[in-house]
Parts: structure tokens; sequence; C-alpha cells
């Protein structure tokens, strides 16, 4: 498997309790390193706008008004197979069925407040990265 990069929220929750440098740690003890990393406050806008593809979702309302209740760290992780890899380091999307030493299983609150959100794929990771970060600003 060729070197890959991939797209990283730690979310709102995460951030309230000042877990960005352990969920990092985490991301590095896997192997992906840090490339291009930045801490943000979503506008409604861009939170709408980066979950479009959930907006007929029950959650929709609520999973955006988490995501703009607190700043977050957006990142681009790289490294051998690094979509997968981020998914398996990230563990299930609700913490209850997350397997052991994940960050979902460590430190999510709820399905909802969940510490993270990974790129579930190369087109999405593509243009996940590209709607936070500019070419110049991930040094590899
Ligand atoms: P994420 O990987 O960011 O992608 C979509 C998010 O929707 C997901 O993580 C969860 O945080 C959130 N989500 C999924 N299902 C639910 C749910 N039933 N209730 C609230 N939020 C949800």
């Amino acid at each position: 498997m060729a070197v890959q990069r991939t797209f990283s929220i730690i979310k709102p929750d995460a951030t309230k309790r000042n877990l960005t440098g352990a969920i990092t740690a985490k991301f590095e003890e896997a192997g992906l390193r840090v490339v291009a990393s930045k801490r943000i406050r979503m506008t409604m806008e861009q939170a709408q706008t980066f979950y479009a593809v959930h907006k007929d979702r029950p959650f929709f309302g609520e999973l955006c008004e988490f995501m703009i209740s607190e700043p977050i760290v957006v990142q681009v992780l790289e490294g051998e197979d690094a979509i997968a890899k981020n998914r398996e380091v990230m563990g299930a999307t609700n913490p209850a069925d997350a397997a052991e030493g994940t960050i979902r299983k460590e430190f999510a609150l709820s399905i909802g407040e969940n510490s993270v959100h990974g790129s579930d794929g190369p087109d999405t990771a593509a243009e996940e990265i590209a709607y936070f970060f500019s070419g110049l600003e991930i040094v590899g």
C-alpha cells in the first residue's frame, strides 16, 4: 500500500477537555504523521457544507450545532495506508462499539460527541483536505 493522506478533525468535545495532544499522540503512535494542523472555529455554513451528505438524517441539526459549539482542530495525516489506519485508530463511530485502545473507546462521550472525524475513502479524503487546507499549508 502506498503512502496516503487523510483528513482528521479533533471535535469540540475533545478540544474542550484539552485532549488535542493525547489524541494526536494516538495518531503518531500508529505511524501517522501530522503534515498540517490548525485550530479553527467552524461557521454554521461550513459545518452544513462539510456534513452535507448527512443533511437528510435526523441528527443533522444536532451534529452541525455541536461542530460549531467549541473550536476544532483540523489535520492532515500522512502514512502508509493512512485512511484505513486512521479509521482503525479512531474506532467505531459509536464509542459503545469501539475496540479497546481506540480513541473513541478511550475518549468519546457518545455517538454524537465522538471526539474525532476521519475520512472514509480516498475521494472524500481529497475533498475534505481541500475544503480546509491550501497546498502550501501541507508540509510533508
Ligand atoms: P463523523 O465521522 O464526524 O461523521 C458523521 C457524524 O455524525 C458521526 O461522526 C457522528 O458523530 C454523527 N452521528 C452519527 N450518528 C449519529 C446519531 N445517531 N446521533 C448523533 N450524531 C450522530
